[in-house]
């Protein structure tokens, strides 16, 4: 059975190109993103990972380690970091799995075998300090994701988790958000002092609490 939101994500020990892991030790009390991808030495795989690496700053910012995954040997990643940092102009510093006997692919349902028996699919999961999942998605070997999106959850995530709030289609930081139903309109006042609008009783809108 897949990992659905509010589940638990599982702990697992991996080599790693950083050496070997206890999963929830190294990720300690921050955030994670955990993202397998079919194959090294591939294309898209490639500019992924390097796109990963260029948003280093951007994850840190946000308290967020991350984490690839793929059933690649250990040092075929390593000798695959080469090429990411040269064709991407990146330096990749977060760990990459080596799950060569599938344990963490099977743990987190990242193969797909109607797509491939063999290689894990682009999976991604989004785990809270608590170590809950708030996130996945799972796209297909042809088509990259988009790392900026998965910043752009991080940020709504992390704002909703301690604020009364929702963010809209397409919100991104800084812009409005919406009160969620738990808020009486009463108490918007108090507890959104930068103001509000009741665009329907059931869509009220405030600005970002926390900027
Ligand atoms: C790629 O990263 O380009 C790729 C990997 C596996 C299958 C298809 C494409």
């Amino acid at each position: 059975m897949s990992l659905r939101l509010g589940d638990t994500a599982p702990n697992f020990k991996a080599k790693t190109t950083i050496g070997e892991i206890d999963f929830y030790e190294y990720l300690g009390d921050s955030w994670g993103v955990l993202f397998s991808h079919p194959a090294d030495f591939t294309p898209v795989c490639t500019t992924e990972l390097g796109k990963t690496a260029l948003l280093n700053g951007e994850f840190a910012k946000r308290n967020v380690k991350v984490l690839a995954l793929s059933v690649d040997p250990l040092d075929k990643h390593l000798s695959w970091i080469g090429d990411i940092n040269e064709t991407q102009h990146c330096d990749v510093t977060f760990p990459i799995i080596a799950d060569e006997d599938k344990t963490v692919a099977n743990l987190y349902g990242m193969i797909h075998p109607n797509a491939s028996e063999t290689f894990t699919v682009r999976s991604l999961f989004i785990i809270g300090p608590d170590k809950k999942v708030k996130l996945t998605i799972t796209y297909p070997a042809s088509t990259g994701r988009n790392f900026n999106e998965v910043l752009r959850v991080i940020d709504s995530l992390q704002l909703t988790a301690k604020y009364s709030v929702a963010t809209p289609a397409d919100w991104k930081d800084g812009e409005d958000v919406i009160v969620t139903a738990a808020v009486p309109t009463a108490e918007i006042p108090e507890r959104f002092p930068k103001g509000h609008k009741i665009i329907k009783p059931y869509l009220r809108t405030t600005p970002q609490p926390n900027k």
